[in-house]
């Protein structure tokens, strides 16, 4: 048990940095959430005729990285978060992909056939449900994401493919989850802690950061030879 105190100390550590990570604000972040809520009727009928082409028909539409006018997204679908929700709003940011990329085709790819939609409209007016009986070759939103974004980063050997560099978990509350008595002792800290981040423990066991060991430089004419350290003869903990 003893080992354990450790944790509370790396993990504060951890949520500070959090904090940290979240403090920057994009200026149109409350604009962003609120587009992310937003759901669009399923569009059935697109234009397949120029697939090939599409690079060529945007450029004949005059679309261009002046058509893009939001700086970046918040990708939070109520399509998708009716059926599952595990994740925080996974950010995209749209001008710096559309400038990189500099092709708008190589993500939408396709056009609704009515004549006055947008060349560039959203994924989420194609795909929709993961399975749609009238439309089965259409993948759902989520399949839709997960297979362009990833494909591209894979190709490129650029940009995130590890689910945690794309999704932040939700974490609840700590305040309610928490059941301290008053003036806790560091041992009731930790295993209250540990009451459901056993395997955090565990994994931390294995780690430098417990495991460390190194030479003792004061240690007169023993220099090289005395190692000390959590590996060795260190008793404790922070
Ligand atoms: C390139 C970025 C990216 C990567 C990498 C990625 N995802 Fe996603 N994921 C997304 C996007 C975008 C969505 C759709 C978000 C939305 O609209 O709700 C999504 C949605 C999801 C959802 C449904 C939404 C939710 O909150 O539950 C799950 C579950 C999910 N991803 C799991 C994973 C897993 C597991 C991995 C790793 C195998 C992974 N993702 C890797 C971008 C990514
Ligand atoms: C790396 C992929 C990618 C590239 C490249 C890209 N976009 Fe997008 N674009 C997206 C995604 C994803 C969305 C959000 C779709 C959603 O919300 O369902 C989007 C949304 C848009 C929207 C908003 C549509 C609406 O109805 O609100 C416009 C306009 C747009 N893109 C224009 C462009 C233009 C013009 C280019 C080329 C200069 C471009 N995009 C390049 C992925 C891309
Ligand atoms: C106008 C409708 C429409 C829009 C908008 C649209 N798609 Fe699609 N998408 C389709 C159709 C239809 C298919 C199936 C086509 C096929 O099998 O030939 C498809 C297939 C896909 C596939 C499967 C592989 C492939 O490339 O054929 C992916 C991935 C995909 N879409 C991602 C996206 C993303 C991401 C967006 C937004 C940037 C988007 N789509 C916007 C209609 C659309
Ligand atoms: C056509 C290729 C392509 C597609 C499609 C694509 N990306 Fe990227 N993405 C890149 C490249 C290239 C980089 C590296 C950019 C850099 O290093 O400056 C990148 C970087 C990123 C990053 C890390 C840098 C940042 O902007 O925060 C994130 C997050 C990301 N992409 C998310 C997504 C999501 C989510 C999607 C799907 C909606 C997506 N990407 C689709 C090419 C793509
Ligand atoms: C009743 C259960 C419970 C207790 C007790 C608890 N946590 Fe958590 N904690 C969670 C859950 C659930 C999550 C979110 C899922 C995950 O990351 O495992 C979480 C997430 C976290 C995260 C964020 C991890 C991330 O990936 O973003 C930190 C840091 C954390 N807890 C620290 C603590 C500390 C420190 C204590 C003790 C003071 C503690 N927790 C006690 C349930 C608990």
């Amino acid at each position: 048990m003893i080992k354990k105190l450790f944790l509370p100390v790396i993990l504060i550590i951890v949520i500070s940095g959090l904090c940290l990570a979240n403090s920057w604000k994009a200026p149109d972040q409350e604009k962003a959430k609120e587009r992310s809520k937003e759901t669009v009727p399923f569009i059935k009928e697109y234009v397949d005729d120029c697939k090939i082409n599409r690079r060529i028909c945007l450029m004949d539409a005059k679309v261009s990285l002046e058509d893009v006018k939001d700086v970046y997204f918040l990708l939070d679908s109520p399509v998708i978060k009716e059926k599952e929700d595990h994740y925080e709003p996974v950010r995209f940011a749209h001008k710096r992909h559309a400038a990189l990329t500099k092709d708008c085709s190589k993500c939408h790819h396709f056009r609704p056939k009515d004549k006055d939609a947008l060349e560039t409209t959203r994924c989420s007016a194609c795909h929709q449900d993961a399975f749609n009986p009238e439309r089965p070759e259409r993948i759902g939103l989520k399949a839709a994401y997960h297979q362009q974004c990833i494909a591209c980063h894979k190709d490129e050997a650029k940009g995130p493919t590890g689910c945690k560099e794309c999704h932040l978990q939700h974490v609840p509350d700590h305040k309610e989850l928490v059941k301290l008595p008053d003036n806790a002792d560091p041992f009731q800290v930790t295993a209250e802690c540990n009451r459901c981040h056993d395997a955090q423990a565990e994994d931390m066991l294995k780690t430098a950061h417990w495991l460390w060991k190194g030479p003792s430089p004061y240690t007169t004419g023993h220099r090289k030879d005395i190692l000390h350290g959590k590996g060795t003869t260190a008793l404790n903990n922070y």
